[in-house]
């Protein structure tokens, strides 16, 4: 055989073998006793407070953001939870002479195109516009720390418990669950906030003696419905020194007074920090083995966190630090890291997740207003570009239609021998109703061989079990594209975010199983 032809058909076996994969994935019809709850606010968001009145609305609601919000609402029954804090969080004053914020924004860089404030004050309109949340929404709202300056955090304390108390808040439902004191203290010692030496010893006193002042301004107690978040740390040590959980459980912050008033433990959680992108790092960000890494590192955290009896969340996270990498946080295949990522995150105790956003930062799901600048490398935009979702929203919307709206669904990974696909099986009232499936092989337009398709065989047996099923898809063209995705036949991407088009889904037999292309995430709704 001539060399070039012993290539051709070596070639053509390779792509046949891909072409023609298969995996068979068993998926049981009652749910393993090990299966959790999953909450109906589990998809969460955590906000950047220097912009809070531009998402939220200052006189009046922003329809677009509020939309978002409550497309989620109306398919969990429960809108998302929202924190507002973050790094300006630790640069916020309270002056009641101003109405809703004053901030001081550094220039914008090519890659901070959206810099975080350096210092903003606020005044009572600035909390108060938590009115115009959906109805029903739990609040988390963060106090400085960062600036040690009490009264800060005191006078900040005294407000937002003001416009919790006013009617518009009560009225509507929405309700402070919890004040956070603090943003991510075990950076206090890079970031010029403490000194270099500064330890997680060091924060549980500052952060007891905090508390003993917010608490009581705040009239956080035993009977109280807000309590406090605790630690909020960017990384862990994972151990009982350094910044950690069982740490600060060690060093006693839990035996005060106010400590007994901690309800969550937050950590923060980026999967790397890139500035730049490319499409090796999107198809890194979709690795099935790293995405469990990523978060399995977090569970002597976790459990040490129940073990107190507390809840667990990842209170900050998103793809990449430096607000995204460009070309690959901003991305369809970020909407499957995202999808993958959130749904995982619900087996290891996590009880919820605050995917972080500012305004034109490129890993949001949602930008809530017109940006005039380019969210990759700050150029001014020739025509502004108006309030509209990223892909990852498609995440969100796909998770919450597989946790669905009983308030007790309960879901369990299932085992696929691939080292792509991932998927997730969902039980309500402990039957198999739902199966999310993901296929994080990245197909870019630079791709040069056929895009892959792997038949799942589908082996659901015991009694009631189902025999057909309708598929849902969500169609990306490419891995690298930012726009045109459809979930169903349907887009979000409309001038008010809520769904437009035609609903298409296929119905076919459970025996037959199911094809799912690279880059592609589909859900299973099965029925007798
Ligand atoms: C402390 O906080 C108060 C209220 O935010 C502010 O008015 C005051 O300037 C701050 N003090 C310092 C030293 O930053
Ligand atoms: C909390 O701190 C403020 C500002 O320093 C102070 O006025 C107030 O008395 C303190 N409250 C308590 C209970 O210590
Ligand atoms: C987290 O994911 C990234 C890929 O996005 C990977 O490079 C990194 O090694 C992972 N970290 C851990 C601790 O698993
Ligand atoms: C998993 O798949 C690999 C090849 O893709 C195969 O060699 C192996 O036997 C499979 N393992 C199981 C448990 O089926
Ligand atoms: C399902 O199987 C039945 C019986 O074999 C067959 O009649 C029917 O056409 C199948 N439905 C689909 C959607 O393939």
């Amino acid at each position: 055989m001539s060399r070039s032809s012993y290539f051709h058909q070596l070639a053509v076996l390779l792509l046949y073998a891909r072409l023609a994969s298969c995996v068979s994935v068993s998926i049981p019809v009652a749910a393993p006793s090990s299966a959790p709850t999953i909450a109906s606010d589990y998809i969460s968001f955590s906000i950047e407070q220097d912009r809070w009145t531009d998402w939220v609305g200052t006189t009046s609601r922003n329809q677009f953001f509020f939309n978002t919000l409550d497309n989620l609402n109306a398919l969990t029954g429960a809108p998302p939870q929202i924190r507002i804090g973050a790094n300006s969080e630790d640069h916020t004053d309270f002056n009641p002479n101003i109405q809703f914020s004053q901030a001081v924004f550094p220039p914008p860089t090519t890659t901070v195109p959206y810099p975080e404030a350096t210092s903003i004050v606020v005044g009572n309109g600035y909390y108060q516009a938590a009115q115009f949340l959906p109805a029903n929404t739990h609040v988390i709202w963060g106090v400085n720390l960062g600036q040690n300056n009490i009264t800060a955090a005191f006078l900040e304390a005294k407000s937002i418990v003001k416009a919790f108390a006013s009617s518009a808040i009560r009225n509507a439902g929405i309700t402070l669950d919890a004040i956070e004191i603090g943003n991510e203290p075990d950076l206090y010692k890079n970031n010029g906030l403490r000194s270099s030496s500064y330890t997680s010893t060091q924060y549980v006193q500052e952060w007891t003696n905090f508390a003993a002042n917010v608490s009581a301004a705040a009239g956080i107690s035993s009977s109280s419905h807000t309590k406090f978040w605790g630690a909020s740390f960017a990384g862990s040590s994972h151990s009982t020194t350094g910044f950690s959980p069982q740490a600060i459980f060690k060093e006693g912050i839990l035996n005060s007074n106010a400590g007994s008033f901690i309800s969550t433990i937050s950590e923060h959680r980026y999967s790397g920090s890139f500035c730049s992108g490319s499409g090796g790092l999107l198809q890194d960000l979709m690795t099935k083995s790293t995405i469990r890494s990523n978060l399995t590192q977090f569970t002597p955290d976790i459990t040490a966190t129940l073990n107190n009896g507390l809840d667990y969340v990842l209170g900050e996270t998103n793809s990449y630090s430096c607000h995204g990498a460009p070309g690959v946080s901003n991305t369809a295949g970020a909407a499957l890291w995202t999808l993958d990522y959130l749904l995982f995150a619900t087996q290891i105790g996590i009880s919820r997740i605050f995917f972080h956003e500012g305004i034109g930062f490129k890993y949001n799901l949602i930008q809530p207003i017109t940006l005039t600048r380019s969210i990759l490398d700050g150029s001014t935009l020739s025509t502004p570009l108006p309030p509209h979702i990223q892909p990852q929203y498609y995440a969100a919307i796909i998770a919450a239609e597989a946790i669905g709206s009983t308030g007790n669904s309960r879901a369990v990974e299932l085992s696929i021998n691939n080292s792509r696909i991932s998927g997730y099986a969902f039980f309500e009232n402990n039957k198999l109703v739902r199966a999310v499936l993901i296929d994080s092989q990245a197909f870019f337009t630079t791709t040069t061989t056929p895009r892959g398709v792997t038949h799942v065989d589908l082996s659901i047996t015991g009694s009631g079990a189902p025999t057909t099923m309708t598929i849902k898809r969500l169609a990306i063209p490419h891995a690298g594209d930012t726009s045109g995705l459809t979930w169903g036949g349907q887009t979000y991407e409309t001038s008010d975010a809520r769904v437009s088009g035609t609903l298409q889904v296929d119905t076919a037999n459970v025996s037959d199983g199911v094809d799912i292309h690279d880059t592609e995430a589909i859900l299973l709704t099965f029925s007798d």
